[in-house]
């Protein structure tokens, strides 16, 4: 199963950060010096993706933006002889023509956002990535996913997984775990934050999906879920029904940046991950953490 295409959802409006998000969209929020755009991009880049699809929405210019080449800024560092600035510039520059943007105009929902990247997609299994979920590994989790997708028969859908405390089940959309294949198991059920004491299992869906094209049947009619929206969770219990769910334990620590307290841990974590930043950083923290 080749996987070319992948989605990435932008379209949110990043409540759980204001007042940051409140002019800026929540995936340029940076972790140490790159935006959470950037770090999903690369990942998806590492694990062969060759097109990349954004569903945006209102305020999110800058993400197009980002992706863009900045003719003024190139010109300026040129002047100035800044050499390693522009082989940076240079390194995150998408290739021309790799890069879709498409818009949900309102934000009903991530199986909405999903829905409208349709078109571009087309009619073969593609990945969807959501920015605000980082996985700190190497090789990174989308890349985990493509490797273990090349094992599976050819309508498979695969989900990354991970295991979270007992008390914290209901905050995640959870599987429970049917066959096992090694760092995979048969998905044998899904539930979208379900009630206290109520999981299946500990196995949490975390934002990295490959998914079939058959999915976008299902959202077009999909009707609204948890919190009102129309749920990709939902929709995937759809497809489970007449195709195979797989969740994939993957290697790597999660960070959730779309929360404040899971987006300053990243930041840490990534920085202290950095041997240009690490030692400063751990003499800085020591001031706070010793008082
Ligand atoms: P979240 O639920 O974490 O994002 O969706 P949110 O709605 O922006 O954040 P809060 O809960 O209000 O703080 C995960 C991803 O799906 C996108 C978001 O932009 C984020 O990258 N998303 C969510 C959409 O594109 N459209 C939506 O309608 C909802």
């Amino acid at each position: 199963m080749k996987i070319r295409k992948a989605v990435f959802p932008v379209a949110g409006l990043g409540t759980r950060v204001l007042p940051a998000t409140k002019a800026m969209p929540k995936e340029m929020l940076t972790i140490v010096d790159k935006p959470l755009i950037q770090h999903v991009f690369d990942e998806a880049k590492e694990a062969g993706i060759e097109h990349f699809i954004f569903v945006t929405g209102r305020n999110k210019g800058s993400i197009e933006d980002h992706f863009d080449r900045m003719y003024e800024l190139d010109a300026t560092l040129e002047a100035r002889g800044k050499k390693a600035e522009l082989e940076i510039l240079a390194r995150d520059q998408p290739q021309a023509g790799a890069v879709s943007f498409t818009r949900q105009q309102s934000p009903l929902g991530l199986g909405h956002a999903v829905w409208c990247a349709r078109d571009i997609v087309g009619d073969e299994p593609f990945a969807v990535v959501l920015p605000d979920e980082l996985v700190l590994h190497k090789p990174g989790c989308l890349a985990q996913m493509v490797e273990a997708a090349q094992q599976l028969g050819e309508k498979s859908n695969l989900i990354a997984v991970q295991e979270v405390p007992a008390d914290q089940t209901h905050q995640y959309g959870i599987c429970a775990v049917g066959n096992r294949h090694g760092k995979m198991f048969e998905v044998a059920g899904m539930v979208e934050k379900p009630a206290k004491g109520t999981a299946p299992s500990n196995f949490s869906i975390t934002g990295r999906y490959i998914l079939q094209p058959e999915i976008f049947k299902i959202l077009g009619t999909q009707e609204r879920g948890a919190g009102g929206e129309i749920q990709l969770t939902d929709a995937m219990i759809g497809l489970a029904k007449a195709q195979k769910f797989y969740g994939v334990e993957f290697a790597g620590e999660r960070h959730d940046c779309g929360s404040k307290a899971g987006f300053l841990r990243a930041n840490i974590a990534y920085a202290m991950a950095r041997p240009d930043l690490r030692d400063g950083l751990r003499e800085e923290m020591r001031k706070y953490v010793e008082g």
